[in-house]
């Protein structure tokens, strides 16, 4: 057994060394074949003696059993993000304002990652735990998600206790080849790399994670003076002597503002020859000890700032306007042009709102025109090219029949709708809707898929998602489709009957109820029941509903079609209640008392409103008399003037702690 443990312990060692070399020092020495055989002999060791398995064996990368869910995890040190600045002014005040207080200050200057924020935490050198960013208070634990990453160290180079952060991402080719797959299996494409690494690591199932191949590249070490690290350079060189995988060879060194400037422009021109997306610079002070000088404002770090480039803009041709009728009868019209790389993504085609905003562009078939992605998602045109038009260009006109039922148009405002309940367009983005990821999350559907069925004709109701296994058979028939796909598929919808409420409200499709107001309600009331049954005063009177959404969901309910499909959900056991975090009530200090926060405190004052709001409290911005408690920092302002005027009991960091506990 001895025996057998030891050659375990060499191959581990051997494969670590080579994805070492591979990943963190772009150096390989061992061929893939090489790497094969032995990764298939420790694999085959672990299959006869389970027993030997270790925590940190390279085999976990494969991905491990599906889960229900990801459980919650509280970050030691709240996971915070810089404010963002856009322009070489805001360089130069970030710069000036940074001296005031350092005289003279040297930043590090790195390229800003553009995927999601995460945290590692090893204990004795072995990865125990990852989680996402979530709130910045609370993550999700993806530690299984995580472990499939390859350039994430799953033991490092020395047994210790650390937590280290940095960016979750895909790398441009993984994209592309993830993008591909999606466009051959008929699901939706990714929008661009950051929603990629989003989506892959967020997955229930790891082995899908496994799949699309991401990275991880460390840049931040939340308590680096118990390694007695000085400056963030020096945190980047120890992770790198970790075995994590970092930027060293792009970062740089700043005195000022030139120089960040100058360092922001040669990064911008390297850009597109990168092999990962990057969207700006991440500035930040090198020196720790500085950092703790400047602190934090009530939400970010003042030690940092994080740069983001112009949105990138691209010429190409207008080659069709494209109608399209949307779940609600609202019909958009689409530029459909040559399709162009925006930012990382191929793009062809990008909204026109209605009829004012093409009016007002004045776009035409065959003009060129300017393409940039709005908040680096979705793409815009940004204008026509005037110059450019060609003779006999035909203004833009406006539809008044339905393009997919041929019902005459109305107009509200500036929109135009169809007005029939059973246009197939309607339809069919009501279903898209339904499976997408903001609402019952049901995996595997792409828009093709939900067009086909629906023109099969399984598919023409929502409740018709919950009957597709009696069609297994035939599903398995139709192109594209085998056993396991189709499995994959009906357990998905099966999975989705436990969705928390709001899911399923916001997949109903009230006009005006989007993911937030569907939250709201959900949270009101708890279970469908009361909820179908709230009256106009009672919805109205609810903060952040209001008397539009009230009359729109008293309209819903007021159609006889949509509780008979609500009833039909109920007997299928689709889940009709809130399931979500409710308010810890049980603290009686805090619960129902009303807080205001201010000075300088250990961390950002958002940390402390979080806690206080999940046990019930309120955490208002100006002291009164309704004021139960002020919490006071360092440097305190007016507010605790004015707190000890009306003798407000006045709390320190401490005393929070014991009232919170
Ligand atoms: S440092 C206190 N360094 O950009 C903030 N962040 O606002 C510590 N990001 O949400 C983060 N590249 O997800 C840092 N080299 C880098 C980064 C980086 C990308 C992300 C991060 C954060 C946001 C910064």
């Amino acid at each position: 057994m001895d025996k057998i443990k030891n050659r375990i312990n060499e191959l581990i060692e051997l494969i670590n060394k080579a994805c070492y070399e591979y990943y963190v020092l772009d150096n390989p020495t061992m061929t893939d074949q090489e790497y094969d055989d032995i990764y298939r002999e420790l694999l085959s060791l672990e299959e006869k003696y389970p027993e030997l398995v270790r925590e940190d064996s390279p085999t976990h990368r494969v991905g491990g059993e599906a889960i229900d869910k990801f459980n919650k995890v509280t970050h030691k040190t709240p996971m915070l993000s810089f404010d963002d600045i856009f322009n070489d002014e805001e360089i130069e005040s970030f710069d000036e304002r940074i001296k005031k207080t350092i005289s003279k200050p040297r930043y590090t200057l790195e390229p800003k990652m553009d995927g999601l924020s995460g945290s590692l935490i090893y204990e004795k050198g072995i990865l125990v735990r990852a989680a996402t960013r979530g709130d910045g208070v609370t993550g999700e634990d993806i530690t299984i998600n995580v472990k499939t990453i390859k350039s994430v160290p799953l033991r490092l180079t020395k047994d210790i206790d650390i937590e280290v952060r940095g960016e979750i991402y895909m790398s441009k080719s993984s994209f592309e080849k993830a993008n591909k797959e999606r466009r051959e299996t008929g699901e939706k494409e990714f929008a661009n790399p950051r929603n990629a690494a989003a989506g892959s690591v967020r997955q229930l199932d790891s082995k899908i994670t496994a799949k699309r191949n991401l990275d991880f590249m460390a840049y931040f070490i939340p308590n680096p003076e118990d390694y007695g690290i000085k400056t963030q350079e020096e945190s980047i060189k120890f992770m790198k002597e970790l075995g994590f995988v970092t930027n060293i060879k792009l970062n740089g060194i700043a005195n000022n503002s030139r120089d960040i400037i100058s360092y922001v422009n040669d990064l911008n021109s390297k850009r597109e020859s990168l092999p990962f997306a990057i969207d700006g610079v991440v500035i930040k002070v090198d020196s720790l000890e500085d950092e703790k000088i400047l602190g934090f404002t009530a939400r970010v770090p003042r030690w940092g700032i994080a740069y983001k480039f112009p949105a990138m803009e691209v010429l190409t041709t207008l080659n069709e306007i494209k109608f399209t009728v949307g779940r609600t009868g609202k019909i958009t019209p689409n530029a459909i042009f040559n399709p162009v790389h925006v930012d990382g993504s191929l793009v062809s085609k990008a909204t026109l709102h209605n009829e004012d905003y093409c009016i007002g562009k004045d776009v035409r078939v065959g003009d060129i025109i300017s393409i940039r992605k709005a908040g680096d998602v979705i793409p815009e045109v940004v204008e026509v090219k005037l110059d450019r038009r060609k003779d006999g260009s035909i203004p833009f006109k406006m539809i008044d029949t339905c393009p997919i039922c041929g019902t005459k148009l109305i107009k509200k405002d500036a929109m135009h709708f169809c007005p029939n309940d059973l246009c197939g367009a309607r339809k069919i983005e009501g279903l898209e809707h339904f499976v997408s990821r903001d609402v019952m999350y049901i995996d595997g559907f792409g828009e093709r898929i939900i067009e086909d069925f629906y023109n099969e004709g399984f598919l023409t109701s929502i409740e018709d998602f919950y009957h597709l296994y009696k069609h297994k058979d035939e599903l398995m028939t139709m192109e594209g489709f085998g056993e396991k796909s189709i499995n994959n598929l009906l357990d998905a919808i099966t999975n989705s009957k436990n969705n928390s409420l709001e899911r399923l409200i916001f997949g109903l499709g009230i006009r005006h109820v989007g993911k937030k107001t569907a939250k709201i309600l959900a949270m009101h009331f708890g279970t469908m029941d009361k909820f179908m049954n709230a009256e106009y005063d009672t919805l109205n009177n609810i903060p952040d509903v209001g008397d539009i959404i009230a009359k729109s969901i008293i309209d819903y309910f007021s159609n006889e079609a949509n509780i008979k499909l609500i009833n039909k959900l109920k007997e299928l056991n689709v889940n009709m209640e809130y399931l979500g975090e409710k308010i810890d009530t049980s603290n009686e200090k805090v619960n129902g008392k009303t807080f205001v926060i201010t000075g300088t405190l250990s961390n950002p004052r958002d940390v402390y409103k979080a806690k206080l709001e999940s046990l019930g409290a309120n955490v208002t911005e100006s002291v009164t008399k309704k004021t139960d408690y002020v919490l006071v920092g360092e440097n305190p302002g007016s507010k605790y003037d004015k707190a000890k005027e009306l003798g407000i009991k006045i709390i320190s960091e401490e005393d929070y702690e014991e009232l919170v506990m």
